[in-house]
């Protein structure tokens, strides 16, 4: 059998996971959580949940992939005992699942860019939306950005995902810190901050039935973990890397990028006075076109603007899908030596087809982005944590600090493992099912 891929350098693999991690989770779906559950509150509940749960957990998944360096449902039988493969095989299908809608919202983006260069989008937004986002067309664009992600994964760990994120998360970067500048001189853009940036504890503590679940499912969902996506890229990782080090790197940019996005979405709302509105899918692509239709200096601003935004949006959605793609082939790939290239492509069309439903109709894909966020994505995230914290133990301190040298925080880690990381991981599950079987 031929050897198994790794990442060329550190760095690519640094900037593959913070591809992963930065998507339409930071730039679609962040601001519009942040608005709908009480701006900066959320905010701040969000900091938390990604500072004393969410890398912890990354750092968790990165454990369980470079020890047993292959991919998810392999290595929760090669590292525990035997049963643990279901937590694996829950991950894959959580990324399948994910992909089949995610990519329908990135078909969306694709279409926004050719309809700021032609004006359409920004012309009568509310209509174009509604046109573009069911039906035929809808499927289309979905088919279009599939097979872009089917084209980088098939070309491999080192000389697909890894040259493709070298390009694009700097490129998403700089884009953002374009915009950000840009929005900042509109006027009115303070109002925007405002509400991003002074939090009101009274909000989150009326709320917190909503506002907690909802901010962890974001930063779960924002990280990248319970998908066995950082799992499947630690496998590729070599054993001088230093884990904590790496983690907190990318939880810190992923974090850094989302509130670099709210502060291009949010004054530009506020600045043209469109309500955030409550969220939905719709919401950004219904209110971002009717405010740059508003911009100042003619429609060709606000066009030119459309562009590079949704530019970012695309780059970001694709550096996102390849790693979900990437989950179910590289299983694939390891368990049955099937080669990449048909197995991308079969899987490929695979997801293409169960997100034919979230194309043709935006209910079925709310339907689909609650099943994975409520319900697959935190029941991942308990088992990881089981297993880490009580299966592994001892095991995980060796692994973490192999190849760093902060090795006195491990066992905090760990504890924090063991005990309070389990304890809100499974009051989460508890409300989200509360929750589901409620509705
Ligand atoms: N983190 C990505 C985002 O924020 C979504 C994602 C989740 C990607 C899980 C891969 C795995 O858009
Ligand atoms: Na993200």
């Amino acid at each position: 059998m031929a050897e198994r891929e790794t990442w060329a350098t550190r760095v690519g693999f640094i900037l593959a996971a913070i591809g992963s991690a930065v998507g339409l989770g930071n730039i679609w779906r962040f601001p519009f959580q942040t608005s709908a559950n009480g701006g900066a509150a959320f905010l701040v509940v969000y900091l938390l949940a990604v500072l004393l749960i969410g890398i912890p957990v990354l750092l968790a998944e990165f454990v369980i992939g470079r020890r047993a360096n292959t991919s998810a449902i392999g290595a929760f039988r090669k590292l525990g005992r035997p049963g643990w493969w279901f937590v694996g095989a829950v991950g894959v299908i959580a990324a399948f699942w994910t992909l089949s809608y995610y990519s329908v919202i990135g078909g969306w983006v694709i279409r926004y860019i050719g309809g700021s260069i032609t004006g359409g989008a920004l012309a009568a937004p509310e209509s174009y939306f509604g046109a573009i986002s069911v039906g035929l067309p809808s499927v289309g664009t979905h088919a279009i950005f599939m097979l872009i992600t089917i084209g980088i994964v098939a070309l491999g760990i080192e000389d697909g995902i890894e040259l493709a994120t070298k390009v694009m998360v700097p490129a998403v970067v700089v884009m953002l810190v374009g915009l950000a500048a840009f929005a900042a001189t509109l006027p009115g853009a303070s109002e925007g901050y405002a509400f991003f940036l002074n939090p009101n504890l009274d909000t989150i503590i009326a709320n917190a039935g909503t506002v907690l679940p909802a901010a962890f499912g974001q930063a779960f969902f924002s990280l990248s973990v319970g998908f066995s996506v950082m799992i499947t890229y630690a496998s590729y990782l070599g054993k001088n890397d230093s884990l904590p080090v790496d983690g907190v790197t990318i939880g810190i940019s992923n974090t850094i990028i989302g509130v670099l996005a709210g502060l291009v979405v949010l004054p530009l709302l506020f600045a043209q006075g469109v309500e955030p509105g409550s969220g939905g899918p719709g919401a950004v692509f219904v209110a971002i076109p009717t405010a740059l239709a508003e911009l100042p200096g003619g429609g060709l601003v606000g066009q030119a603007v459309g562009v590079v935004f949704f530019g970012v949006i695309l780059i970001a959605a694709l550096s996102s899908a390849i790693s979900l793609l990437e989950v179910v082939v590289a299983y694939l790939v390891d368990n049955y030596g099937f080669s990449r290239l048909p197995t991308a492509a079969g899987i490929g069309a695979a997801i293409f087809l169960l997100g034919i439903p979230s194309a043709w109709e935006t209910a079925w894909l709310d339907w689909f982005d609650g099943i994975g966020v409520t319900l697959l994505l935190p029941i991942t995230v308990l088992f990881v944590v089981l297993f880490v914290g009580w299966i592994l133990g001892q095991d995980a301190i060796d692994e973490l600090t192999d190849g760093s040298g902060i090795g006195s925080l491990a066992p905090i880690w760990l504890w924090g493992i063991r005990t309070f990381i389990l304890a809100v991981v499974v009051i989460v599950v508890a409300i989200n099912l509360w929750d589901l079987l409620a509705t």
